[in-house]
């Protein structure tokens, strides 16, 4: 049976108090911390480095997912796999070699993943397999919270989850798939049912008061498909 992952977006939480918003969220039952990072530059956005990385790390008593919204990525890859980050995806456009960057994240002792933009082409990930632990496929388009789901990204979910079927099924290694943006307690089973295992959503959770209950509410859903 598939283990499926919910990771709240802190980009969504209140960042007056972002590390009692990242303890409230896993005692509501994240099982990851997605942290999007955005440079104004790769993204019309600009959230938060390295150092607030470190400064919540020990709040997190979940995997740091971190989401590199940033152009270019090797050093910044460096910097937070130093300040704590468990997960590393990056977009393959803002790399100029994306198997070197992937090597790095690995190197680093970090997971490494791929992030698809919605009009990002999934052949991209076909040289590049055994160097994943996870592809993040965008359902809007980076660079804000509280968008709309893109309604197309279902297949594309369909289209990776057979890619990535048939690589666990000659290699033995089970890739992640992750799905970000527009997430909430009504499309989420029908994410699950194309065939991502983990799913982001921030403002869908941090939005709400209680946030154990919509997590909850997600989790009722999941295990229904
Ligand atoms: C968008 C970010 C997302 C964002 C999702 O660029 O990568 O992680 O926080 O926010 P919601 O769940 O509100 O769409
Ligand atoms: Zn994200």
């Amino acid at each position: 049976m598939t283990q499926f992952r919910i990771a709240p977006s802190i980009l969504s939480a209140d960042f007056a108090c972002l590390g009692q918003e990242v303890s409230r969220v896993i005692e509501a039952g994240a099982d990851l911390i997605h942290f999007d990072v955005m440079d104004n530059h790769y993204v019309p956005n600009l959230t938060f480095g390295p150092m607030v990385c470190a400064a919540l790390k020990p709040y997190a008593s979940v995997p740091v997912d971190v989401h590199l919204m940033v152009e270019p990525v090797d050093d910044l890859i460096q910097s937070f796999a130093a300040a704590g980050a468990d997960i590393i995806t990056f977009h393959p456009e803002a790399s100029r070699h994306v198997d070197r960057s992937l090597s790095l994240i690995r190197d680093a002792g970090c997971q490494a993943g791929l992030v698809l933009n919605p009009a990002t082409p999934v052949q991209i990930l076909e040289n590049v397999l055994d160097r994943l632990d996870m592809v993040l496929l965008m359902s809007v388009n980076p660079g804000f919270g509280g968008q709309s789901f893109i309604p197309h990204t279902l297949s594309k979910i369909r289209q990776v989850r057979t890619m990535l079927d048939e690589y666990q099924a000659q290699s033995g290694r089970r890739i992640a798939l992750e799905v970000d943006g527009g997430i909430k307690i009504e499309n989420i089973a029908e994410v699950a049912k194309a065939g991502a295992d983990t799913f982001v959503a921030g403002s869908a959770i941090f939005g709400q008061p209680d946030y154990q209950a919509v997590i909850d509410e997600m989790r009722a859903r999941l295990a229904a498909v």
